[in-house]
């Protein structure tokens, strides 16, 4: 990866070359821990306007914190809990224009006011935890960056743990 490439801001370019540069960096790797921390960098660097990008896994009963960009975060989030919790126990992503109306949001960073969280499967259909990208701006994320998204986060392949 050239640290100096330019990402488009326009969405309908720069999905499509996040998916080609996040394919290209994490072909032939096959272990979920390294290729979640080179996603959530490439991620970081893709995206304008994000405070926090990474990934939670599911071990048990909880979300625990895995590789990220962006400061410090909860450790252990329960099944259910938060805007991450309701995306793996629902298996549904979650968009979330203001943080503040999400009933249960977690408040890693208070300066997050937008959130969007994309569950994980493993490949027998569980749920094996998410992405997670915060930002400080309100309605920061949308449609066209779930559907870009969607895709690239498809590429981390994991197993359920505990
Ligand atoms: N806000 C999240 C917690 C994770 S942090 O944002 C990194 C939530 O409500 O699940």
């Amino acid at each position: 990866m050239e640290p100096s490439t330019l990402w488009p801001r326009e969405k309908t370019l720069l999905y499509p070359l996040l998916l080609e540069r996040a394919a290209a960096l994490l072909a032939g790797e096959t272990d979920a821990v390294a290729n979640m921390a080179n996603l959530s960098a490439l991620v970081w660097q893709a995206l304008p306007d994000l405070n926090w990008a990474g990934f939670y896994r599911r071990m048990g009963a909880e979300l625990v914190l895995g590789p990220f960009q962006g400061k410090p975060a909860c450790v252990r989030i329960g099944w259910g809990k938060g805007v991450c919790g309701t995306a793996a126990r629902t298996g549904a992503p979650q968009l979330v224009p203001d943080v503040h109306a999400f009933p249960g949001h977690i408040p890693c960073d208070g300066a997050s006011r937008s959130e969007l969280v994309i569950p994980l499967f493993a490949p027998d259909g569980e749920v094996a935890g998410v992405l997670d990208l915060d930002s400080p701006l309100l309605g920061r994320f949308d449609r066209q960056d779930l559907e870009g998204l969607l895709p690239v986060s498809r590429l981390i392949t994991m197993e359920v743990e505990g």
